[in-house]
């Protein structure tokens, strides 16, 4: 009895009235008994059929009794077992194994081969909804029986000849092959000699599992199909298959048999199979593992006829018989299926089979938040939010419509934005003070007092730390080139922990600072914001000698510029050794230290460095500078002298006139091989860079050997001092200057 819709604008008593009628629908859907009901009710089979066996569901069109399935979709139950099993009794559909015994071995030949019995498809359920039944089928293996004779069992497998419900799905199964060698080949009987021909057709599947050497045996993971032990193919979608017979490629040597005798072919469920490595060891372990065989996927419809085109009437023998169901050529050509329409769920092959879906019951598949009102309706379902909301239940959209709710919300969010603006203003606070106590622990206020430093804030600096400012790394850290109060600067960013702390740190930097010379690089200024101070240094343009020498793009460097780079570099060196207040020395003079400006003027970079960073007192051999230019006496000692500076530009020299790197590797020493060459015939003519070899310049080159041969000195009194070394260099330049004057 339903109310009149008029009702709903009458008075008060027809309202209530109303509200109690609605109400038993309202309990109904929210204890869900409907569905209980439904299920049990829901007739899967003809009237008084049997609709299971053992505890599979068995739907029209498959059935059991005669009279209560189509024709091909019989299925008989075996009681034998327990629970009963259910097999496929379609005559046609079926399948056997081949098994033969081949060797190889001296020449191949087939022992014997044989057919074993016919047996069915177990059934592992049927689902109509989807076209689709899930059996179990046969392996096919290759056995070795010794190193000479194989077993061999092919799974044949027919599902029907011409006219067949069965087709081998090819979306729902793929082929796989287990084992050290496998080849899987499947061949199929199309089932229509329209289609592809009248005989037996290799499809060609892709897998091979090759394991040939016994140690690619380790290359077999778990998981994994991708041909190391497992292989795996997809079937062809245009080819429908009836009649398959996954196949081996035997071949000859046969190394494996005794642990690895067997490999495996099936076509079977798609993501069933998780390849085991085990699997592959001993005999016939899958099919031990799998006595029923492995679950298959096979595709079924009403094969004879098609559905009805449009104002046609139905076919004798319509297939598709309940309500709310729709009729679907099948894909492969022939025959049709009977699904029911969207929304309707059951058996399409029976009258009144599909029945409304009560969408409110499964919300995993048919969505409604907990803000909506789920509400059921034929071939479909409603959502409409709470009252007060708007939006959409299905979408997940509901929102309160009121305001003071809202205000509720946005109260929320304020004080969640107040909470995370005091939360900020307290790590700012943090770090401000972090910033203030690096920058006194790194004598900051010693620094303020000094005139010739910049102080930069680490926010200034920030933007120059990016990858594309890189230009190289050392021992004390990252360069980067930047530019700072329109100045090109090369900025050093050290390893942090590596740098002396406190004041000492601050009174190098001003000395540093102090030094100003042609052939310095200059110390511009320091960020000492941050945990490692940051030192600001002036850009030079052309790079290290080091490039030069050896970098990549050699430019062509005569003698004259060589000369004047030795004796400017060393008039550098000379400058800080001889510093009247405090002596400054480098204690890392190589050529990668030795930076030139545009117009090869030499300037030393890193000067006192060596100093600033931290050394370990216990550990006087921890060693900062690089080794190939290392004064040995100094690794020996521990005890950094002017000298060992002295030493290290000797390696320097030897490098300008070889162009060959100073390596620390025992044997090919740059240094080595001068200083021998030298002590036999007191000259290392060979040893010259060919480009500067000029019978005029012989002398010069030959002095100039005599003074890093002197530098390299192992006695450090025989060393010269800087000094000396450089007025030796400086007049041998001038000498080569007045020589080319003269030349001209
Ligand atoms: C039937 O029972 C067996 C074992 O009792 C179980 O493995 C199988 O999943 C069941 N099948 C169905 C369709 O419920
Ligand atoms: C289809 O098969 C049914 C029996 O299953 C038969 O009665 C009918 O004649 C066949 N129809 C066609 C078009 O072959
Ligand atoms: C049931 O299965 C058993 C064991 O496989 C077999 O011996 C028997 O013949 C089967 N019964 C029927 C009715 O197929
Ligand atoms: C290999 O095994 C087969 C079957 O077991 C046997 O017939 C054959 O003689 C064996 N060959 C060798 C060389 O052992
Ligand atoms: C694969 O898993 C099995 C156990 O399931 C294990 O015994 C085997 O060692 C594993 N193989 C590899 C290569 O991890
Ligand atoms: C078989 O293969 C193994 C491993 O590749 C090899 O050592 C052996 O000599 C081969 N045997 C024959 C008979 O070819
Ligand atoms: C393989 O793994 C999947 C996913 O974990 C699982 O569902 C399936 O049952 C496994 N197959 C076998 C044969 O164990
Ligand atoms: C199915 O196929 C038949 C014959 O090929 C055609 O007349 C009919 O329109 C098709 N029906 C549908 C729903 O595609
Ligand atoms: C269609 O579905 C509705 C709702 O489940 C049901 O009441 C009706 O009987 C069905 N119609 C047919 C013809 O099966």
């Amino acid at each position: 009895m339903t109310p009149p819709l008029e009702s709903r604008s009458q008075p008060r008593p027809t309202i209530i009235l109303l509200l109690l009628l609605l109400l038993p629908t309202a309990t109904h859907m929210i204890l869900g008994d409907g569905a209980v009901d439904q299920d049990e009710q829901h007739q899967i089979t003809l009237a008084s059929c049997p609709d299971k066996c053992g505890n599979i569901s068995i739907p029209y069109p498959f059935g059991m009794k005669s009279g209560c399935f189509r024709e091909g979709f019989q299925v008989t139950c075996n009681d034998s077992f327990n629970p009963h099993r259910a097999y496929l009794a379609n005559s046609g559909v079926y399948q056997y194994i081949f098994e033969e015994q081949i060797r190889v071995e001296p020449e191949w030949s087939q022992v014997w081969s044989r057919s074993l019995d016919i047996t069915a498809f177990e059934l592992i359920d049927i689902s109509v909804g989807k076209g689709e039944v899930r059996a179990y089928g046969a392996f096919s293996s290759m056995c070795s029986q010794n190193q000479t004779d194989y077993l061999l069992k092919n799974q044949n497998m027919k599902l029907g000849k011409k006219i067949s419900p069965f087709l081998l799905s090819t979306e729902g199964n793929v082929v796989i092959g287990v084992g050290w060698r496998v080849q899987t080949r499947v061949y199929s009987y199309p089932w229509s000699p329209s289609v592809h021909g009248n005989s037996w057709q290799e499809l060609i599947l892709s897998c091979l599992s090759d394991l040939m050497e016994p140690q690619f045996l380790e290359f077999a993971t778990n998981g994994s199909c991708k041909g190391r032990g497992c292989c795996e193919a997809a079937l062809p979608e245009a080819f429908p298959i009836r009649e398959l017979a996954p196949s081996f490629t035997v071949r000859k040597n046969n190394t494996l048999f005794k642990t690895n005798p067997c490999s495996y072919a099936m076509v079977v469920e798609s993501s069933w199979y998780n390849f085991s490595t085990p699997d592959m060891y001993g005999y016939e372990v899958l099919p031990k593992k799998y006595p029923r065989g492995v679950p298959f996927v096979i595709d079924f419809s009403i094969p004879n006829g098609s559905c009805p085109a449009k104002g046609q009437p139905p076919p004798p023998d319509y297939a598709c018989v309940s309500g709310n169901s729709s009729c679907a050529n099948a894909t492969s050509g022939q025959g049709y299926v009977c699904k029911c329409w969207d929304h309707y769920d059951g058996n399409p092959y029976i009258v009144n089979g599909c029945q409304d879906i009560d969408e409110c019951k499964i919300r995993d598949l048919y969505p409604c938040t907990a803000d909506g009102i789920c509400k059921n309706k034929l071939g479909g379902y409603d959502c409409p939010c709470k009252p007060g909301m708007k939006g959409d239940g299905i979408k997940g959209t509901c929102t309160d419509k009121f305001p003071a709710t809202a205000r509720v919300i946005l109260g929320g969010i304020g004080g969640i934005f107040i909470i995370a603006a005091i939360s900020f203003l307290i790590l700012l606070r943090k770090e401000k003070k972090k910033t203030r106590e690096f920058y006194e622990k790194n004598g900051g206020r010693t620094l303020e007092k000094a005139k010739f430093i910049k102080l930069f804030e680490k926010e200034k600096l920030k933007p120059i730390f990016k990858s594309s400012n890189f230009i190289g790394k050392g021992g004390f850290g990252e360069v980067y080139k930047g530019i700072l109060d329109n100045e090109p600067v090369a900025v050093k960013k050290p390893i942090s922990g590596s740098v002396l702390e406190n004041e000492q740190f601050a009174n190098e930097v001003i000395i540093q600072s102090q030094v100003i010379h042609k052939n310095i690089v200059r110390l511009i200024g320091c960020c000492l914001e941050v945990e490692a101070p940051i030192l600001v240094y002036e850009f030079l343009c052309s790079g290290s000698l080091d490039d030069i020498l050896h970098g990549k793009n050699k430019v062509p460097l005569n003698l004259g510029v060589r000369l004047s780079i030795a004796a400017e570099s060393a008039d550098g060196l000379v400058y800080m050794h001889s510093k009247t207040n405090i002596k400054i020395l480098h204690g890392d003079v190589k050529p990668a230290n030795i930076l030139l400006d545009d117009k090869f003027v030499p300037k030393i970079s890193d000067f006192g460095i060596s100093r600033l960073i931290a050394r370990d007192k216990q550990h006087t051999g921890s060693i900062i500078g690089d080794m190939s230019y290392m004064d040995p006496v100094y690794l020996q000692t521990g005890r950094l002298t002017e000298k060992s500076d002295v030493y290290s530009f000797g390696v320097v020299i030897l490098e300008l006139i070889s162009r060959k790197k100073a390596t620390h590797s025992e044997g090919s020493s740059l240094v080595i091989n001068f200083l021998e060459a030298y002590k036999k015939e007191r000259k290392a003519t060979h040893l010259f860079d060919k480009e500067i070899i000029v019978t005029e310049d012989l002398e010069i080159l030959d002095s100039l050997t005599g003074i890093a041969v002197e530098c390299l000195s192992l006695d450090v009194d025989q060393r010269p001092s800087m000094t000396d070394v450089f007025n030796r260099l400086f007049i041998l330049n001038q000498s080569h200057k007045s020589q080319l004057v003269c030349e001209l």
